[in-house]
C-alpha cells in the first residue's frame, strides 16, 4: 500500500513519523507525498495549542471528500491529539478508520493491515511504557538524524498538555541509544539531534528534582557520543534550565562535538507568572545559569520559548519578560500566545488577557527579536566560521547553505568538492536579515 504521513507539532512528532514510516517500508509498503494517490492517510497530531488541534481536525475533515470518492481509503490519526481525544475523534469524524495514541504508534502497520482486512473502526490509547525502544527505525540515509533519548514528561508546567498526552517520563538505556547512534553514523550521519521533552533529565528515572552537584547521566551520554568516530556534531533539545549543574556544564565545555547552542525555554521573565506556571526557577536563577554557561563556553548562543498572555499576566509582568529577553540577548526565540488546554491546570484559571493583547505582546517581542538578530548577525561579518554543509539553498539554487555550531545559517557558493555533511570553513562576507553570506576558505 502507498502510505501518506502528515505531521503536526514538535520535532519529537517528526521523529515518530519518521520511525513509523520506516516501519511501513520495512513491511513492504511504500511512502508517498501525494495524498490523492495514497491508499492510507496518517495524521500524526499535536495538542500543545488549540490552533494545532484545529489545523489537524480541519485537514482530516477535508479528507472526507477523498474517502467518498474512494471508500477503500484508510484514514488514521496518531499522536497527541489522538491520545487526548481518542474515541471522541471517531465520533466526530465518521470517515476516520482508527485512532492510535502516543503509546501505540509502533502498532501503526498492524492497525492499517487490520483495517484493510476487517474494516472495523477502532481507537487504542493505552499507555505502553514498555514500548519505549520500539521506535528506533530510521528513514532514508542523510547526514543528519534525530534520536529520542527520553519520552514523556513529569514536570507538569501548569499550561502544558504534554504530561497528559505523552505520559510519564522515561529514559532509554545508554546501550540502546549508543547502538542506534553507531548504526546511524555507520550509514553516513554526521550530526545527531537528541530529543526529549526535557533531555537534561535523561537517566534520572523520572525524579523531578534536578540532579545533585557532580551527577548528570545526560552529561555521561554526551561524553559517550562525543567519542563516536565519524560523528561531527551533537545537538539536543529541549533542556530545562534547572538541570544544568556543574557536571553537565563541564561536559558541555569539554565535548568538542557538542554544539555551542542551547534552546533554553524561559516562558516568562516574571517570577509571579513563573510560579503560576509551576516553573521551578526564578528570573534571577535563569540569569545566573546563563551566566555560568557563558563563562564556561564563551561563544554559546541561546534560543528560547516564551508564552505571552498567561492568565493574570499584567503589562508589568510582560515588561519583565521583554527586559530579560533583551538582557540575555537570545539569538532565536519562539513566542506563543497562551492557549488554555483542557486537562492542564491553568485551564481552570480565567483566561484574563484578550486575544488582541496577546497579539500585541507577541508582536512586540518579535520586533525586538528581529532587531536584535539583525544587529547580532551584522557583528559576525568578517569572522571565520566552521559550518556543516547542508546542501543547495532553498531560495537560490546557485548557493548552498550551511550552519555554524552556534546555529547561524550561512549561504555560500559551493566548490566542486563540497558534499552534504562536510565540515568546512567560511569567511563571512555580508549579513542578511536573519542569515549570513560567506565564502569557502
Ligand atoms: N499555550 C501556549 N503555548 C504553549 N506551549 C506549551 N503549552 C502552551 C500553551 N498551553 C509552548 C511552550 C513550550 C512550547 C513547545 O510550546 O512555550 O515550550
Ligand atoms: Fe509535541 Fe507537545 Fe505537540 Fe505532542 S503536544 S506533538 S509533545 S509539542
Amino acid at each position: 500500500m502507498k502510505i501518506y504521513i502528515k505531521t503536526y507539532g514538535c520535532q519529537m512528532n517528526e521523529r515518530d513519523s519518521e520511525a513509523v514510516g520506516a516501519l511501513f517500508t520495512a513491511s513492504g509498503h511504500t511512502l508517498t507525498d501525494n495524498e490523492n494517490s495514497a491508499d492510507v492517510l496518517l495524521f500524526n497530531t499535536c495538542s500543545v495549542r488549540d490552533a494545532a488541534e484545529r489545523k489537524a481536525k480541519g485537514k482530516i475533515g477535508y479528507m472526507k471528500k477523498l474517502k467518498l470518492r474512494r471508500p477503500e481509503l484508510i484514514i488514521g490519526v496518531m499522536g497527541c491529539m489522538a491520545q487526548r481525544l481518542g474515541e471522541q475523534l471517531l465520533a466526530e469524524l465518521p470517515h476516520l478508520d482508527f485512532v492510535l495514541g502516543t503509546g501505540q504508534i509502533h502498532q501503526a502497520v498492524d492497525a492499517v493491515e487490520k483495517i484493510a482486512a476487517e474494516r472495523k473502526r477502532f481507537s487504542n490509547t493505552i499507555e505502553a511504557p514498555e514500548e519505549i525502544d520500539m521506535l528506533g527505525a530510521h528513514g532514508s540515509n542523510s547526514w543528519s538524524a534525530q534520536i529520542a533519548i527520553t519520552r514523556g514528561c513529569n514536570r507538569f508546567c501548569s499550561y502544558c498538555i504534554v504530561p497528559y498526552v505523552r505520559g510519564r517520563e522515561m529514559s532509554r538505556s545508554l546501550d540502546s541509544i549508543m547502538d542506534e547512534a553507531k548504526m546511524l553514523v555507520d550509514s553516513g550521519v554526521k550530526e545527531l539531534l537528541l530529543l526529549g521533552q526535557n533531555v537534561a533529565a535523561y537517566g534520572l528515572n523520572g525524579d523531578i528534582r534536578p540532579p545533585a552537584s557532580g551527577y548528570s547521566p545526560f552529561a555521561e551520554l554526551l561524553e559517550a557520543l562525543n567519542e563516536l568516530p565519524g560523528l561531527e556534531r551533537i545537538r539536543y533539545t529541549s533542556p530545562y534550565v534547572s538541570y544544568f549543574n556543574d557536571r553537565l556544564i563541564a561536559a558541555l565545555a569539554k565535548c568538542s562535538k557538542v554544539c555551542h547552542n542551547i534552546h533554553l525555554p524561559l516562558q516568562s521573565g516574571s517570577d509571579r507568572i513563573l510560579k503560576a506556571m509551576n516553573r521551578q526557577y526564578t528570573a534571577d536563577s535563569y540569569r545566573e545559569k546563563v551566566a555560568q554557561l557563558r563563562e564556561a563556553i564563551p561563544d554559546l548562543t541561546f534560543s528560547t520559548d516564551v508564552i505571552v498572555g498567561f492568565p493574570g499576566e499584567e503589562e508589568s509582568d510582560f515588561l519583565l519578560t521583554r527586559e530579560l529577553m533583551e538582557e540575555v540577548g537570545f539569538e532565536q526565540a519562539f513566542i506563543f500566545k497562551y492557549s488554555p488546554r483542557p486537562g492542564a491546570k491553568s485551564a481552570l484559571l480565567a483566561n484574563t488577557v484578550s486575544e488582541e493583547e496577546k497579539l500585541r505582546r507577541n508582536n512586540i517581542l518579535l520586533d525586538d527579536l528581529e532587531r536584535r538578530i539583525g544587529k547580532r548577525i551584522a557583528g559576525l561579518v568578517g569572522s571565520e566560521q566552521e559550518i556543516l554543509c547542508e546542501g543547495v539553498s532553498a531560495r537560490n539554487s546557485a548557493r548552498w547553505t550551511g550552519r555554524t555550531g552556534t546555529n547561524f545559517v550561512v549561504h555560500f557558493e559551493p566548490d566542486t568538492t563540497v558534499k552534504p555533511g562536510d565540515i568546512r570553513k567560511v569567511k563571512v562576507t555580508r549579513a542578511g536579515s536573519v542569515s549570513l553570506f560567506g565564502e569557502l576558505i
